[in-house]
């Protein structure tokens, strides 16, 4: 009997799962616009660098950063009217928003997923997914959606993309996660899925492939993850 010892693809993962801001919409830029203000209203130097820092990180721990590089400690009350201050300003942008502002790529390679039977899910920290969503058309396209008023923990914890597994029945093994922060690479390394990571290879060399934006994805790319992952089948 001749003994075959190929390997053979067997469409190992079966789920995506996105960050929003950085990756499906530019509001990277809006958070940066927000905190800016806040900061120098503040008195409190707030460049574009220390604010890779904040990036996939809770509003609360935003704030954080930003008076620890301002050395400033202020009681939780205060705090609070902070994070609510600059969450005003920021909504004020992103109520503006139009489809228009979906990153360039991310509609159609989510569309594709979703002709090839993956499923697709959303896994944010911010409490505003709901708006932003809505602003750009995308409600309706996404199978889940995991985000900053359904988890308590801030990546690179991995409870929102725990969550948005659990929501679409797709072991954590077989999904993939696409982020823009560091804190989103650990977050999905720590949940144990593979991850994409969008942006600068420097910054994201923790992830498994890294790419510049979703316009650079397709399938054939998911199904070279599976191999350098070793998920092919010897047969
Ligand atoms: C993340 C952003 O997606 O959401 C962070 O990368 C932001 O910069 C966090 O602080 C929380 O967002 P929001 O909209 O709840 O203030
Ligand atoms: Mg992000």
């Amino acid at each position: 009997m001749k003994i075959r010892t190929e390997k053979v693809q067997v469409m190992w993962f079966k789920a995506c799962i996105f960050d929003l801001d950085g990756v499906i919409v530019d509001t990277a830029k809006y958070h940066f616009l927000a905190w800016k203000r806040l900061a120098d209203e503040m008195g409190i130097n707030f460049t574009e660098h220390d604010n890779e820092r904040l990036k996939g990180v809770s509003r609360m721990a935003s704030l954080e950063i930003i008076l620890e590089l301002g050395g400033k400690s202020l009681p939780q009350t205060e705090k609070e009217k902070l994070a609510d201050i600059k969450n005003r300003w920021y909504v004020e942008y992103i109520s503006r928003m139009t489809p228009e502002e979906i990153l360039p790529g991310a509609m159609e390679f989510v569309r594709e997923l979703r002709n090839k039977n993956y499923k697709v899910a959303l896994g944010s920290a911010s409490k505003n997914t709901p708006m932003i969503i809505e602003r750009v058309g995308m409600t309706d396209i996404f199978d889940a959606v995991a985000d900053g008023n359904t988890v308590r923990k801030a990546k690179p914890d991995p409870e929102v993309f725990l969550k948005a597994s659990s929501v679409l029945g797709v072991d954590p093994d077989r999904c993939i996660v696409f982020e823009d922060a560091a804190a989103g690479i650990e977050a999905a390394l720590n949940a144990g899925m593979a991850c994409v990571g969008i942006g600068n290879s420097k910054i994201l060399k923790n992830a498994h492939l890294v790419i510049g934006g979703l316009n650079e994805m397709n399938i054939d790319k998911i199904y070279s993850l599976e191999k350098q992952l070793g998920h092919e089948k010897l047969v």
